[in-house]
């Protein structure tokens, strides 16, 4: 089976490096040239653990080919995965321009005979709907298309992992054929099987990040009940989590979620609410609490430093991905800026982005510890295991004030204590 994707984000060159290693002959289409030289030479552009190798593996292997031009993949395509971003718009929309634009291309070259085109970009209810109207407008006569929708529903970081382990595989398509050939190219993967139609497979995506978006809220909002009454948020998300129907997943509270995935597709789900007259509040909630708790973590420094010098660890918006999409970091670093804190940041993956939006508002550590060279207090805002392992004594001995605030509550409190620190974390009592 010949396979092409559209885009080589996290979602596109994942999936096309896994298909590409159960031994399906794949192209990925890129717009920029030096990208996909990069790509060709086995640079994955993007820190995805174990990405690297298995992208030069299938180079090798002469199954993986990356090109500028859509008529060298498509003909020879039988299944083409549109996986290029839809970011969100100033209004919370979904910006599916690159969407369709890539559609028009990938329509025009179309072969003779059967192809299944196929979204794992998450798009709103509906664009599946558009894209085959596009492409029945732009193929050739002799074309015969039908779209799928397929949501791909792994996480940065553990990228490959889920995409070789997914709880499910959703083929959402009023073709029968197109089912077919989805669902054989997904043979050598486990998972439930869940075939639909085109709207629920697009609406099971969205509702799938917005429940997970949810859960996370909601154990937020409850930290916060926790810390105002000197109970422990870990204590009683495991007691909630223990009942079977609930689940412990997704119940880590902190500085709230961010990425290029949660914070655009619960804005979307809201703009689309508010286009098809659905009440959206429990969803600017999730939105609402998000925020708050951001500010919340904003506070507790004002509160409880004393001086103006601030070590930061962790910039990207989760650990193992240098990812700083909507990171939480970036919206309490900027806001600390503005209330003239003086800033050193470390972070093992995510620096170099970073330094490209905040440029030299802030200084660049080497290293944790160098980060934490004279600074009044040290915050922690990505829970990298770099961090979980740092040896405390030494953090100490570089900090002039032991004053550690814990956005992901990556230490026990009673182990920080008995060292000498003053530690405050998230939804658990300072110490
Ligand atoms: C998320 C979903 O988990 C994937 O299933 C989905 O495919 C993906 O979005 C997508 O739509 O492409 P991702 O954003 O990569 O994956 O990462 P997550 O592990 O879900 O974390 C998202 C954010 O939630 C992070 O900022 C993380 O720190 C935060 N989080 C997660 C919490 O604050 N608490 C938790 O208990 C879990």
């Amino acid at each position: 089976m010949t396979i092409t994707f559209i885009g080589h984000g996290y979602v596109g060159l994942v999936t096309a490096c896994v298909f590409a290693d159960f031994g399906s002959d794949v192209w990925v289409v890129g717009r920029t040239p030096e990208k996909i030289e990069k790509l060709k030479k086995g640079d994955p552009l993007i820190y995805e653990p174990g990405l690297k190798e298995l992208l030069q593996k299938n180079l090798h292997a002469n199954r993986l080919h990356f090109t500028l031009d859509y008529d060298r993949a498509i003909p020879t395509s039988d299944i083409v995965f549109i996986t290029v971003g839809t970011p969100p718009k100033e209004n919370g929309e979904a910006d599916l321009s690159t969407v369709f634009h890539v559609t028009e291309k990938v329509g025009k070259h179309l072969k003779k005979g059967f192809t299944v085109v196929s979204c794992k970009s998450t798009v709103p209810v509906g664009t599946n709907l558009e894209v085959e109207k596009i492409l029945n407008t732009v193929k050739p006569a002799h074309a015969e298309v039908a779209v799928a929708s397929c949501p791909e529903f792994l996480r940065e970081g553990t990228g490959i992992y889920d995409t070789l382990n997914p709880d499910r595989v959703v083929i959402g398509s009023h073709s029968q054929k197109a089912i077919e050939i989805i669902l054989e190219v997904h043979k050598p993967l486990g998972g439930e099987r869940v075939i639909t139609d085109l709207a629920s497979a697009e609406i099971i995506k969205y509702a799938s990040n917005a429940m997970l978006a949810t859960k996370i809220s909601f154990a937020n909002l409850i930290s916060l009940y926790a810390e105002k009454t000197g109970g422990n948020i870990e204590m009683i998300m495991d007691a909630v989590g223990y009942d079977k129907r609930i689940g412990l997943r997704f119940l880590d509270a902190g500085i709230g979620y961010g990425g290029s995935c949660f914070p655009k597709d619960v804005m979307a789900l809201i703009s689309t609410g508010q286009q098809i007259g659905v009440d959206t509040s429990l969803l600017d909630a999730v939105e609402e609490i998000n925020r708050e708790v951001q500010n919340n973590f904003i506070e507790k420094v004002k509160k409880n430093v004393n001086g103006k010098n601030i070590a930061i660890w962790g910039l990207s918006f989760k650990p193992n991905t240098d990812d700083i999409r909507f990171a939480p970091s970036l919206y309490i670093i900027k806001n600390l800026l503005q209330d003239g804190y003086h800033i050193t940041a470390y972070d093992p993956a995510a620096m170099e982005n970073v330094r490209r939006i905040l440029k030299d508002q802030i200084n660049y550590a080497g290293d944790p510890y160098e980060a934490a060279n004279g600074a009044d207090a040290l915050c922690v805002l990505t829970e990298w295991n770099e961090f979980m392992q740092a040896d405390l004594l030494k953090v100490k001995a570089h900090l002039k004030v032991p004053l550690i605030i814990d956005g992901r509550n990556i230490y026990q409190p009673n182990m920080l204590k008995n060292l000498g620190f003053t530690y405050i974390s998230t939804g658990r009592k300072s110490l």
